[in-house]
């Protein structure tokens, strides 16, 4: 257990407490130096207070600007607990205690969250130990009313989103499509959640001609992995369905990505998958009484002798012609066939992820998710709500008629581009196609991957979309 509680400080462990300008510090400061000391500087406006003592250090830390909205507050306590877990690195700190010292409980939570995101680290590929970095091994909690639950649930989190990232940082040396359908299996046994594994057999007896026709350049079969998470007391009738793309590495096929700019970090498309696997690894092992499917369709994208080419005329899986006009836009052929697969569940929303298009990312940057559906507003505004909430936020596209439209094709029923114009918007159109129930598209590969560090949410792969999703559910939950 990374986080837990405490209800009292320990000589082993080094302190942050937080507190507002005026709060009463003396409780914590039995020295007199000191207490003035603290009290001149926050006057002074400083935010953060360090202490030597003998056998720890003590760091203070002021937040709760009360003038800005509650979720910016938030935030401010996670990128403050960031920065705070530099300042722990280099004293070489092992376990460290939060103290509430008169700050909400919210944000103790999200302080807690910060630092403990913070701490992760990919270093599975690292064959000298002086290279891994020093990471905390523990987290106290130190405030009255902040419940075991709440920190146990915080502590399920962030090992989901671990997880996740750790999904996406996996090169396609490791992690092939039959690989991360296993370790989604592996997550399913950890947690609790069911998982059924579709492979190329199966999937070709299904005809999913979309996964096929993106698989036919791999060296490696496709795989289709189920993820089942139905409890007893499930609040809902109809499951919740999460979809998620999963192609292990983009090269573009054979119209091929430029290296280095646009290929380099396409281990990262599986970055939708990966999202939902970390959130019914989450909602399981936190046992969520909401009943969620998970659906992550995967391959790689390749050119090869067998490969895919523009002009090729696919069936889907329900039965579409798609005429393929570049075959770069494959997360829409495995995605298509995922959401029409859905339709056998009568789902009462599809909530989908995919690092789709880089006119999602040139739109907004890392800064956020595109999302766009036809849920209905206040489904997607509970979602947006989330998004603020957790800081994984969502900016919302139009979703008109007139985008699809740029899917004419001269020779099937749908070509797999759009124009020149709206690309995150024309991806999201052709997906609509093959849907038939309540659908929020969440375009995410602007913050899927870092390439350099976000504050807490670090470097490389980030888990966006768990926090959001499990958010999300657990107010469905409410
Ligand atoms: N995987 C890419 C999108 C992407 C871009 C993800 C940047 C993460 C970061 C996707 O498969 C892709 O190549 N999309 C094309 C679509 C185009 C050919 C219509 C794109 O966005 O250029
Ligand atoms: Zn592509
Ligand atoms: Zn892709």
């Amino acid at each position: 257990m990374l986080l837990y509680k405490k209800d009292q400080i320990t000589d082993d462990e080094n302190i942050i407490i937080l507190g507002k300008k005026d709060s009463d510090f003396s409780p914590w400061f039995k020295n007199k130096n000191e207490l003035d000391y603290l009290k001149k500087r926050t006057e002074e406006d400083k935010k953060t207070l360090t202490f030597n003592h003998l056998n720890r250090i003590v760091l203070v830390q002021i937040l709760g600007n009360q003038d800005k909205a509650y979720y910016i507050r938030l935030e401010e306590a996670r990128k403050a607990a960031c920065s705070l877990h530099r300042q722990l690195k280099g004293f070489d700190a092992d376990k460290v205690c939060i103290v509430n010292g008169g700050i909400t409980d919210e944000e103790v939570y999200a302080f807690a969250e910060g630092l403990a995101l913070t701490n992760y680290q990919f270093n599975r590929y690292f064959t000298k130990n002086n290279l891994k970095e020093k990471t905390l091994t523990g987290i106290g909690i130190l405030s009255e009313k902040v419940s075991e639950e709440n920190i146990n649930r915080l502590n399920i989190i962030v090992t989901a989103v671990s997880k996740a990232r750790d999904l996406v940082n996996e090169p396609l040396s490791y992690l092939t499509a039959v690989q991360l359908a296993a370790e989604i299996e592996k997550m399913g046994k950890e947690s609790g959640f069911k998982t059924e594994v579709l492979n190329k057999r199966k999937i070709e007896s299904l005809k999913m001609g979309g996964l096929l026709a993106v698989n036919r350049g791999s060296i490696d079969p496709p795989t289709f992995t189920i993820m089942e998470w139905k409890p007893e007391n499930a609040v809902n009738e109809k499951p919740l369905v999460l979809v998620g793309k999963g192609i292990v590495y983009d090269t573009g096929g054979l119209s091929l990505k430029p290296t280095p700019d646009s290929m380099d970090y396409m281990k990262c498309d599986m970055a939708g998958a990966a999202a939902v696997a970390g959130t019914l690894y989450a909602v399981a092992a936190s046992g969520l009484p909401v009943w969620v499917i998970g659906l992550a369709p995967a391959t790689d994208n390749r050119p090869d002798g067998n490969a895919y080419v523009p002009g090729d005329v696919v069936t889907m899986y329900d039965g579409t012609t798609v005429e393929v006009l570049n075959t770069d836009a494959e997360g829409r052929m495995i995605l298509a066939d995922a959401l029409s697969y859905a339709k056998q569940y009568d789902p009462e929303l599809v909530i989908e992820l995919s690092t789709l298009t880089g006119s999602a990312h040139a739109a907004i940057g890392q800064y956020g998710i595109v999302g766009m559906g036809n849920a209905g507003r206040e489904v997607f505004d509970q979602l947006k709500m989330s998004g603020e909430h957790c800081y994984e936020r969502i900016v919302e596209f139009p979703f008109w008629d007139e985008y699809g439209e740029l899917l004419k094709s001269d020779i099937a029923d749908l070509k797999n581009i759009g124009g020149k114009y709206a690309g995150a918007i024309t991806a999201g159109k052709f997906l609509e196609n093959f849907t038939s129930y309540p659908y929020i598209h969440l375009d995410i590969a602007g913050p899927s991957y870092n390439k350099t560090t976000e504050e807490y949410r670090g470097k490389g792969g980030s888990g966006v979309g768990v926090r959001l999703l499990y958010d999300f559910l657990l107010n469905h939950t409410r």
